[in-house]
């Protein structure tokens, strides 16, 4: 039997058809169906449901790749970054199960801006605070610095063959005077590697993503908007790399 959000999934793929047939129909027609399937009851309801070319639900059909802001822009790693962070297989961040709101991630690393070309089995490391907004370690260095329970919300996916890759985890929460954010390493042989964050803004947030959290002709990609669909929130990013 097809689960809700794999059916909710198939209806975004067929709102994306719609994106090459005409776009004010299709903000329509992901308005409806999203809506559908939205619990109107969570506690989050007042996050705006909205589809864009760079949030829609994961899909691997999602490759118009033609609306973009530019290269990924490089942003700092922070105070907490901790190499040598454990390869997730399963795509799943959240391997220590810490409370939070459910956070799908995906999209593609890609070459290029003009004919972006998808990069296979590029590594893609990931960082952030949990729900409450405290990383896990609150420090530096290694992995091998810290017992194995300290570490968690840290992890590397990698890209498939087709240069997708999904990511599983829970809403960061905002801290001291940051916005909600991930921190991301992308690794592709023979590149020089990208340090970058993601960021989101929900309703209700006090932090707001500012020019100094990110260089601002980069706000419109990576400043996510999720998309809520069974109490997850889905939103996909595209890399591009030089
Ligand atoms: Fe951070």
């Amino acid at each position: 039997m097809r689960s809700t959000i794999q059916r909710c999934v198939d209806l975004s793929i067929f709102a994306n058809i719609y994106l090459f047939m005409n776009r004010n129909l299709l903000v329509f027609t992901a308005t409806l169906l999203l809506g559908a399937c939205s619990h109107p009851g969570n506690n989050i309801s007042n996050t705006p449901l909205t589809t864009t070319s760079q949030n829609t639900s994961p899909s691997q059909s999602s490759t118009d790749f033609s609306a973009h802001c530019g290269y990924t822009t490089t942003i700092g790693q922070g105070p907490y970054y901790v190499s040598g962070a454990p390869l997730l297989t399963d795509g799943n961040l959240n391997y220590t199960n810490l409370p939070g709101d459910t956070l799908i991630l995906s999209g593609y690393v890609l070459e290029g801006i003009d004919n972006p070309t998808p990069i296979p089995h590029a590594q893609i490391d990931f960082w952030q605070a949990d729900g409450l907004g405290d990383y896990h370690p609150l420090g530096s260095g290694s992995v091998n610095d810290y017992g194995e329970k300290e570490i968690a919300l840290r992890g590397i996916v990698t890209t498939d063959d087709k240069g997708y890759y999904q990511v599983t985890s829970i809403l960061p929460k905002e801290y001291s005077r940051r916005p909600r954010h991930m921190h991301v390493k992308v690794r592709v042989e023979g590149k020089p590697e990208l340090t970058t964050q993601l960021y989101w803004q929900l309703d209700g947030d006090s932090n707001r993503v500012t020019a100094s959290d990110v260089n601002p002709s980069s706000q419109p990609c990576q400043v996510l908007t999720p998309t809520l669909v069974d109490d997850a929130f889905l939103s996909t990013y595209n890399f591009y790399l030089r």
